[in-house]
């Protein structure tokens, strides 16, 4: 076992968490590939659940899109599709496996406090404990049109409601009192009578009044996770969550930087440090060399960046429909109208700003890259690429340097993606003593090393 136990190793014993995000819409997992299979097979999400299982993964991740993503009036049909209702999903999921996590990313912004907790506190049960939720708000108007509300709230009272409903979630989910079921055949009740307590809450958002149906789980409340990266998000993660799902998981740098800021919003909640667990998504490329795992990535990246990927990406950077150019061709001689874009498209691929397109630019041409080749080079998906070996050591840094405590990690290819990362880099981070040999709890509480629920 290689350990690096320096003084200059801020946290010389921590161990990375893995999850693994199935990402459902998007367009980066390959579907082009003869070894791709469906998304919506049982049999898909069993086998990646399965996989990242015996690879010790804390959690299986699923996503929340109520609504397809939409590009000139029409379904966005590059994207990979098909999302079942997550919970739903992972409920099959808890029947097929025995240990990992089930998180469902769930919004605050369209859903039901009562509703939704009762949900959760279902999976959570039956799973013994496994549930986790990644609580969002959900920016975009077009998924409120499935409600008929379209741009329902603003930025910051997304966030007070979220808040709102959290605190009805948790009131929901400590409903029942330990003991609450009498659970003897001498008993005058089935239940001990007042130990169901009615939850009545009433705020700006909810007026709410009701009977908690579900005992606490065997970790209590589901984990909560938070993605979403605008200051009043970062405050809510530091407040309310035991996890962050952040995007600042490539440069040793930016991870660092996110995680302090993390931290000192922490401090300033009145929390510990260290309870809450920091897991940046990623993509992982592996090799047998050096070189081998480069090539996979070039691979990777023109199946993912085809010439329409390219121009779908350019069009929401420079804010007109660029469909018909030559991807293979320059980039476009217009200036970008910035703003201007109103697409129904999720999370905002790129910053969509002049300094971007400017920036582009300038490297295309001292490059001589093609609009597709800069793209590539300079879009939005990063990840990490290497060798077993070389990926354990810079995993190892990046977690006992405090800038990441694991990483929720995309396949590129589903369902066979996880297996390169189980076989190959998670035996290299047990030798150097980062990773688990085995699972020591049962619920993704105590995979995660979070303090009980109070
Ligand atoms: C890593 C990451 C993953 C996200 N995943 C989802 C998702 O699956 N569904 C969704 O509706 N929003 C998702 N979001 C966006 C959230 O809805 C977020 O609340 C939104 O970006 C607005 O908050 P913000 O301004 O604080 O980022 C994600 C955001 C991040 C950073």
């Amino acid at each position: 076992m290689t350990r690096t136990d320096s003084a200059d190793v801020p946290r010389p014993d921590a161990q990375l968490h893995f999850g693994v995000f199935f990402q459902g819409v998007n367009h980066w997992t390959i579907w082009s590939d003869p070894s791709s299979g469906s998304q919506i097979d049982p049999a898909s999400f069993l086998r990646v659940a399965r996989t990242a299982e015996r690879g010790l993964f804390d959690a299986f991740f699923l996503g929340d899109g109520l609504r397809l993503r939409e590009s000139e009036g029409g379904v966005h049909e590059l994207d990979v599709a098909g999302r079942p209702d997550s919970i739903t999903q992972l409920s099959a999921l808890a029947a097929a496996t025995e240990r990992i996590g089930l998180v469902s990313t769930s919004n605050t912004t369209f859903n039901e406090p009562g509703d939704l907790a009762r949900r959760l506190a279902g999976l959570d049960l039956l799973s013994g404990g496994r549930a986790g939720w990644n609580v969002v708000t959900t920016h975009n108007a077009w998924t409120g049109e499935n409600f008929r509300r379209g741009g329902f709230l603003d930025h910051a009272d997304r966030y007070r409601r979220a808040e709102e409903f959290l605190s009805v979630a948790r009131a929901v989910w400590d409903g029942w009192a330990e003991g609450a079921v009498a659970g003897s055949a001498d008993a005058r009740s089935w239940s001990v009578p007042d130990a169901v307590a009615r939850v009545r809450s009433k705020g700006a958002h909810f007026d709410v009044d009701l009977v908690p149906t579900l005992p606490r789980s065997a970790q209590g409340h589901p984990v909560i996770f938070q993605a979403g990266d605008s200051g009043e998000g970062r405050d809510f993660a530091a407040r309310q969550a035991d996890v962050v799902f952040s995007a600042h998981g490539t440069e040793f740098d930016d991870a660092l930087a996110f995680a302090e800021d993390i931290r000192r919003r922490l401090r300033a909640a009145g929390r510990a440090e260290d309870a809450l667990r920091i897991l940046p998504g990623t993509e992982i490329i592996i090799g047998a060399t050096e070189k081998e795992a480069e090539e996979k990535e070039r691979w990777v990246r023109l199946e993912q960046v085809t010439p329409a990927v390219a121009l779908g990406i350019a069009s929401r950077l420079w804010g007109f429909d660029l469909s018909d150019r030559d991807a293979d061709g320059p980039l476009p001689a217009e200036d970008p109208v910035v703003a201007a874009y109103e697409g129904k498209f999720g999370t905002r691929q790129l910053g969509e700003t002049l300094d971007t397109v400017a920036e582009w630019r300038a490297k295309a041409e001292a490059n001589g890259w093609s609009l597709r080749e800069t793209v590539i080079e300079l879009g939005p998906q990063r990840g990490h690429v290497g060798t077993p070996a070389g990926l354990a050591e810079r995993f190892a840094r990046f977690v006992r340097h405090g800038a990441v405590d694991g990483f929720n990690i995309s396949p590129y290819l589903v369902p066979d993606g996880l297996d390169d990362i189980v076989d190959l880099l998670v035996p290299e981070l047990q030798e150097r003593g980062v990773y688990r040999s085995a699972y020591t709890g049962t619920t993704l509480r105590e995979h995660l090393g979070l303090a009980p629920v109070g």
